[in-house]
């Protein structure tokens, strides 16, 4: 491929950028100063450097972001900031897009990729894929409510599969409940509803889980980092090439 095409793929910078680093003799092909934006090089063989680093190239990208509230899960929109807003260049050059939805105002852990086959596989009801949120409860839930969840709760369009309640607290006094949800599903609002079907209403949502994947602790609300090798082999269980 040419060389400008291989430095801006390794988020390197802009296509006119790439040629300013180029005249300015920072990018190396096999040790050599190289200045022509249109060398041909082997992305597999040739050692590229810029500024004395080495570059590698990756087709496929992978984000984990702990999403914010008042950000949505779209690739762009008119009216509010998007989740790629939050990301860096190369998630951008690259055209990552979100491994599934959370509502504007649910936090906490999304997969951002621009790995279709992994997306769609992890998106596939035949795969149930276990999302675990946590969520704050005006009201109190309680054992009625975990078995109406075993069940599977009827929703006005769709009867859920049947999924884990679990009741971490209660607060009588403020009558809440902070609980943890296990669904395999991804129907809209799907835990806004299921909490409203008995009679109680979120107040709050995260994502804590999704697959193999944990919303790590330190990663502040906002904050976004590349998929760890272990996050990685993890995915391998989807049985889609990753790289
Ligand atoms: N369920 C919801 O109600 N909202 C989300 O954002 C995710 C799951």
């Amino acid at each position: 491929m040419r060389l400008d095409k291989f430095l801006v793929d390794c988020g390197v910078g802009s296509r006119s950028q790439v040629k300013t680093f180029l005249k300015k003799k920072q990018v190396t092909v096999n040790g050599q100063v190289e200045t022509s934006p249109k060398t041909q090089i082997d992305e597999d063989k040739d050692q590229i450097a810029y500024l004395g680093q080495e570059l590698t190239h990756e087709t496929f990208v992978y984000y984990l972001l702990n999403k914010p509230q008042g950000v949505i899960s779209a690739t762009e929109d008119s009216r509010h900031k998007t989740v790629l807003d939050l990301l860096d260049e190369t998630a951008r050059h690259k055209q990552v897009f979100p491994v599934g939805r959370l509502d504007i105002d649910t936090h906490g852990l999304l997969l951002l990729t621009n790995n279709g086959d992994l997306a769609h596989a992890m998106l596939s009801p035949k795969k149930h894929v276990d999302k675990i949120y946590q969520a704050k409860v005006a009201g109190i839930m309680d054992e009625e409510d975990i078995l109406a969840f075993e069940k599977g709760i009827k929703l006005k369009d769709h009867t859920c599969q049947p999924a884990k309640l679990e009741i971490v607290s209660v607060d009588r006094n403020a009558s809440t409940s902070l609980v943890q949800i296990t669904i395999a599903e991804g129907k809209f609002h799907q835990v806004k509803r299921m909490v409203a079907a008995c009679g109680k209403e979120v107040a709050d949502l995260q994502r804590l889980k999704m697959g193999p994947l944990s919303l790590p602790n330190d990663l502040e609300l906002g904050d976004w980092r590349r998929l760890t090798q272990e996050e990685l082999d993890a995915l391998t269980i989807f049985g889609i090439p990753l790289a």
